[in-house]
């Protein structure tokens, strides 16, 4: 049975027009960047390019940009770079954990954290931040878009204030690479975090975009690669191939934005139809392929269960912490910790690329019997 996926939030397959962009630097072009040689220049010139590629996407200087190992790396770049004993951060209570676990371990090494919370919707406002600022905030840190529901938080706004008031901004934009626009003027951010599996690129490349007025710290040492920022010897088919997705990504957006809102919406409308079921986030300020709901009286786990069974693949949320038996922090920050089940009840399904309308209709069909089936033998359930 040929499963249908639908958790491209989690990660992305790469395309094959990224794949073969790959290819030559394996195993042709394998020279360290760093050497002199012919084989080595090739390489640094792969990267050379690759780093425009994505410069010109984010209407930045190419030497902007520092290419990581993935995104958590790139987020503990932002905020371990930055900020010191003393300062103060302004974060949300729905970061990925690579923000939220940062941000927990400099609080033990003396740096002030205020996790701002937000509505039932899952947003918060730019008032919310200007009212959290102190004499000692350095940082402020805010994901774009939430990796669990979806919901897009308004940067471009959060961007102004931390301008005024001389604040350093970073937004984790690894949700956004394909759907939102990634122009760092617009957005008003001194320092942004994608990611390469997210967009049909290869696993184990990230990026960060630094502006060049921001005063950042290493944090990891070694060689002067990545304007001495991220020593250790690049990763050239993953540069190549993270920018080749990157460009190729930003060129189909706008018609692949309007045909994945049309799916997400038919789902949403469709699963709501079930008793007892909740969408979670906003309806609307939301990623195009997110779609997040709660059914009461079964278990998230099991649904994904049963759904795999039946040839499709979803998550309860983060993929990070699925191991993990500890509800989603993201859903509980909307209705509170004492509403732990609605928590326990939901599921994420984030479309992608080969996701078609057949595929949510038959969807939504399969997944009507699953919570039926499990609510017959639920012993919460009334
Ligand atoms: C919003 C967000 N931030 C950070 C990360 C971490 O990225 P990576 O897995 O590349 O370290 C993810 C990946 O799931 C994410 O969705």
């Amino acid at each position: 049975m040929e499963s249908i996926y639908l958790d491209h939030s989690a990660t992305t397959y790469v395309r094959p027009e990224v794949l073969k962009s790959m290819i030559s630097y394996f195993s042709e072009y394998y020279g360290n960047p760093g050497s002199m040689h012919r084989i080595g220049l090739t390489a640094k010139q792969a990267i050379d390019t690759a780093r425009k590629i994505t410069a010109e996407i984010l209407n930045c200087d190419p030497e902007e940009i520092i290419f990581t190992g993935s995104g958590t790396e790139s987020i503990n770049m932002a905020i371990q770079g930055i900020a010191e004993r003393g300062d103060h951060i302004i974060t949300t209570n729905t970061e990925h954990h690579a923000v939220l676990h940062t941000c927990q371990f400099l609080e033990k090494r003396g740096v002030e954290v205020t996790y701002l919370p937000v509505n039932q919707k899952g947003l918060i406002t730019p008032e919310q931040v200007e009212k959290a600022i102190k004499k000692n905030t350095k940082l402020i840190t805010i994901a774009y878009a939430n990796n669990e529901i979806g919901v897009i938080q308004p940067i471009s706004q959060i961007g102004n204030i931390s301008k005024k008031r001389k604040i350093y901004f970073h937004t984790d934009a690894c949700q956004a690479g394909l759907y939102l626009d990634l122009n760092i003027k617009n957005l008003n951010v001194d320092m942004m975090t994608l990611n390469s599996s997210k967009v049909y690129g290869p696993k184990g490349v990230g990026m960060l975009f630094v502006d060049r007025s921001v005063k950042i710290r290493p944090i990891l040492f070694g060689g002067s690669q990545e304007q001495g920022l991220r020593p250790g010897t690049e990763n050239v088919p993953g540069i190549v191939g993270f920018a080749t997705a990157l460009k190729i990504g930003q060129k189909e957006k706008q018609k692949e934005n309007i045909r994945l809102e049309n799916i997400r919406d038919y789902l949403i409308q469709e699963l709501l139809k079930i008793s007892d079921t909740k969408l979670n986030g906003d309806p609307k300020k939301r990623l195009p392929n997110n779609v997040n709901v709660s059914f009461d009286g079964v278990e998230g786990e099991s649904i994904i269960l049963r759904l795999d069974e039946k040839g499709f693949c979803v998550s309860t949320g983060s993929a990070c912490t699925s191991r993990s038996l500890e509800p989603s922090h993201v859903i509980q920050a909307l209705y509170g910790s004492d509403k732990k089940e609605i928590a326990h009840g939901s599921i994420r399904i984030t479309l992608g690329k080969k996701t078609t309308m057949n595929n949510a209709r038959n969807f939504v069909e399969v997944i009507k019997d699953v919570v039926s089936g499990l609510r017959e033998i639920s012993p919460v359930y009334k």
